[in-house]
């Protein structure tokens, strides 16, 4: 049987880490594209060189030609600028939104079935590029942010606890921004409602430092943002859709009657298989859940009404 195929775009730091979490996991043929001549090629081989010793056979091509990606099953879009100190996600608006659309145009003309998993900022706005521009079916379009939110939740919880991270179970909406919704009431250890372990003010600085999650890592790097936990969060997202493991994950979908969003790619928990997103998970929220949802989606649908003008 022949292997799957998965492309990158971006052959940065988040694109060339997701690259060696996918092979690693011997998921699928992998190919990485940038626009920077020799740098997708360059990582691409470094990689296939490490695999003797890492044990995976999987091929391994860089390129900047997008007819090397024709036929892929999966399309992750990592391409665009990255946030510096001072920056919010939603500075970045304009010149991703010229990027990520330049992207998924030539994605689509080689793959026109495929699945597209957006990683770029401001995420649910760039994912909702993708979805315009693509045209394809939106269950084939996605973007990762909640599961990248609730690992930065779930470690800093397992660190309070002192338990493995694997124990940690959570659920996280709204947008990849400031207002995203952790749910301490969904988020359990080993089966235990984290309000039983931890007290209020303990879950509420959790919640704010994951709130801050990607700041604090651009604070402390400097020159680029987080890349190993968002570029694993989107290789656990291919494989859910490669494996067809109906994974229930937080992800960013389009949700029309769902949740009352009217239209719009917003984080929810969703079923993540085959089919890519199979069904949007629907939670009962409190009123003061359901407030902050609101405030998230109204935000979302903010920068949206930007990309309108822009694209
Ligand atoms: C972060 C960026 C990648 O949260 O959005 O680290």
């Amino acid at each position: 049987m022949a292997r799957k195929k998965i492309t990158i775009i971006g052959a940065g730091n988040v694109g060339a880490t997701c690259g060696h979490w996918l092979a690693e996991k011997e998921l699928a043929d992998i190919v990485l594209l940038d626009i920077v001549e020799g740098l997708a090629e360059g990582k691409a081989l470094d990689m296939a060189e490490s695999s003797p010793v890492g044990g995976f056979d999987v091929g391994l091509t860089g390129t900047c030609d997008y007819q090397d990606t024709s036929g892929s099953d999966i399309v992750i879009i990592t391409s665009g600028l990255a946030r510096k100190p001072g920056m919010s996600r939603d500075d970045l608006l304009k010149a991703n939104t010229q990027i990520v659309a330049d992207v998924t145009g030539n994605v689509v003309k080689y793959s026109p079935d495929t699945y597209i998993i957006v990683v770029s900022n401001p995420l649910d706005a760039m994912t909702y590029v993708a979805g315009k521009i693509s045209g394809l079916p939106k269950n084939q379009v996605m973007g990762m942010a909640g599961i990248l939110d609730t690992a930065r939740y779930r470690s800093f919880i397992a660190g309070a606890l002192n338990v493995s991270v694997t124990d940690i179970s959570a659920l996280l909406m709204g947008g990849h921004g400031d207002d995203m919704v952790p749910l301490p009431r969904y988020t359990t250890v080993a089966g235990i409602p984290i309000t039983e372990l931890l007290d209020e003010k303990q879950i509420a600085a959790i919640v704010d430092r994951t709130k801050k999650g990607g700041i604090e890592i651009v604070n402390l790097l400097k020159t680029g943002s987080a890349y190993y936990a968002p570029s694993a969060a989107a290789a656990q997202m291919a494989e859910a859709i490669i494996k067809d493991k109906k994974r229930i994950l937080p992800c960013c979908a389009w949700c029309r009657q769902e949740y009352g969003v009217g239209g719009a790619f917003v984080g929810v928990p969703v079923i993540l298989g085959a089919a890519g997103v199979e069904k949007v998970i629907e939670l009962k929220l409190t009123d003061q859940e359901k407030q902050l949802l609101d405030a998230s989606v109204a935000h979302v649908k903010e920068l949206t009404a930007q990309v309108d003008t822009i694209l």
